[in-house]
């Protein structure tokens, strides 16, 4: 395995995410892990990350010095590079010239890391401090026109640095950088695949529940899926999972986990009923902080009362995925972090004292793909379009009632019906429709209709993070907008939404 210390860049992810395509287990773990940990992980490399500190700030992040002498070959990127020179003895400063983006790296040793490159490749640089002079035993193996210790190495300690990134898709090269480190100098067998993830996975959760039991909130969507199926592999009917129907889900929902998971897995589901319980604060409320609000305490104090239900629970176990332990460590305090505290049940393990289990927790949305794949889940739920944990709420603009949500769902079925139909349900990010409440003048025969609008959206995404408006093909919209209006009573007028995130956002509340 390959042991990377965090120092807190943006991109570290992606270190580990590397790592993996190419076939190698490792362990993302913090700066101050303890040295006696670094050497019963037994790595056979450790890649030091990039990070957002200056080495001579005071508190910037250090690891015990004792890794440098272990033997184990070291890859330093960046920060972990420059964390490296200064520890060995090398001098660190401040550049004259700070170097951001693009860079031409010229390789002055096509051996070590670079081994089979051109002279020329480009890079991703982003730092403002350099290495000015190396240690005993180390050299300069590429530069760039700001940067001379651009790549430095001590073969015979086997001690690599890099100043850009390699992890980068603008390094378009860097998987082969860090490839080479990974094979020709840790020696490391490329025979990590997702059979090995569950492998070790249901090795180390059987480890950590023994004989108590779990519970999880099964929302139907890709990561709660892929957990239950995954922690039922482990722990069997140790796993219970409970599935709250707040009356806010898409048609059939409830009925399409019910069967899946307890025809198909075999996994115990409490389906919870819980639809009046929800409906009833929301009447009169047309806040969509309000009706959030309402939601997130509701599902809290239901699931709650059905876990305790649950004798011997000790553990809760949660999907959550990189790319969400990272947004809810930032700062950042925006609309996403209560997001994230109403998605992962924020709030549940503290009050009700469970351990969490977070077994997808190192793993990006495409890789927990591959991982429901591996666990014999279906495409429909594998490449299931997100879907908010308040529900239709935040698609009937204004008060929700029983009526708003038999149009919405029914407008919503076609939209979706339509898109899985004309092959464009997998490019899409999202796709669904969302009730106006306004009404607006039509003609139907030769009546005057005074009816609902029913607004389209589609929008195409890597990570919800940013997202565009899908360009779909006139006709497409046509067929969609002409059955709406023709099948859904109530409903006289269909729109698009043509607006980007930012500044608008996906979800229209
Ligand atoms: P926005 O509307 O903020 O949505 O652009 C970004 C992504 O998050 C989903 N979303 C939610 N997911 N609970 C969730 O689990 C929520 O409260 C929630 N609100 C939005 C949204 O569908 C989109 O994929």
């Amino acid at each position: 395995m390959i042991l990377i210390i965090d120092f807190g860049s943006q991109y570290n992810q992606l270190i580990a995410r590397r790592v993996r395509e190419l076939s190698v287990y490792c362990q993302i773990e913090p700066p101050d892990i303890d040295i006696s940990k670094v050497k019963s992980l037994a790595p056979q490399g450790i890649i030091l990350s990039g990070g957002p500190a200056s080495i001579y700030e005071k508190n910037s992040p250090t690891v015990d010095n004792q890794i440098f002498n272990l033997h184990i070959p070291i890859l330093g990127i960046c920060y972990g590079m420059q964390h490296m020179i200064h520890t060995l003895g090398g001098t660190v400063e401040s550049a004259r010239k700070r170097e951001y983006g693009l860079a031409e790296l010229k390789i002055l040793d096509p051996t070590g890391v670079f081994y089979g490159l051109k002279n020329v490749t480009p890079c991703w640089m982003s730092h403002g401090d350099s290495a000015s002079r190396l240690p005993a035993g180390f050299k300069i193996t590429a530069s760039t026109e700001n940067t001379v210790a651009a790549a430095v190495e001590n073969p015979e300690e086997k001690l690599y640095g890099l100043q850009f990134h390699p992890e980068v898709a603008h390094t378009p090269r860097g998987k082969k950088m860090l490839s080479n480190f990974l094979s020709r100098i840790c020696g490391c067998k490329k025979t990590w695949t997702m059979k090995s993830f569950i492998g070790k996975e249901t090795e180390d959760i059987r480890k950590e529940v023994t004989d108590k039991r779990v519970v999880l909130g099964l929302s139907g969507g890709v990561d709660s899926s892929v957990t239950a199926v995954l922690l039922s592999r482990a722990i069997g009917k140790q796993l219970t999972c409970i599935f709250v129907d707040n009356g806010l889900l898409i048609t059939d929902e409830g009925r399409r986990v019910r069967g899946l998971f307890k025809g198909q897995f075999k996994i115990k589901v409490r389906h919870v009923n819980a639809r009046k319980r929800f409906l009833e604060p929301l009447k009169g409320i047309a806040d969509p902080e309000r009706k959030r609000k309402i939601i997130g305490k509701t599902f809290i104090q239901v699931f709650e009362e059905e876990a305790l239900k649950i004798k011997g629970a000790d553990f809760l176990a949660q999907g959550t995925l990189y790319p969400d332990l990272i947004e809810s460590r930032s700062s950042f305090g925006g609309p996403s972090a209560v997001i994230k505290s109403h998605h992962n049940v924020g709030g549940l393990p503290k009050k009700m004292r469970l351990k969490l289990i977070e077994p997808l927790k190192h793993l990006f949305k495409d890789e927990v793909r591959l991982l429901g794949k591996e666990l014999g889940l279906s495409d429909d739920i594998i490449y299931r379009h997100p879907f908010p944990g308040p529900g239709l709420a935040v698609r009937i603009i204004g008060e929700v009632t029983a009526r708003r949500l038999s149009i919405l769902r029914q407008a919503d079925d076609i939209v979706l019906e339509e898109i899985k139909k004309s092959n464009h349900y997998r490019k899409l990010w999202q796709a669904f429709a969302i009730l106006l409440p306004l009404k607006s003048v039509g003609i139907m025969g030769d009546q005057r209709t005074y009816e609902h609008i029913v607004v389209i959206r589609a929008v195409n995404s890597l990570d919800a993070m940013t997202a565009d408006w899908a360009r779909l093909p006139h006709s497409l919209l046509v067929r969609i907008s002409n059955r709406i209006i023709n099948e859904v009573r109530g409903v006289n007028r269909v729109t698009y939404d043509i607006s980007s995130k930012p500044p608008s956002t996906i979800e229209w509340e």
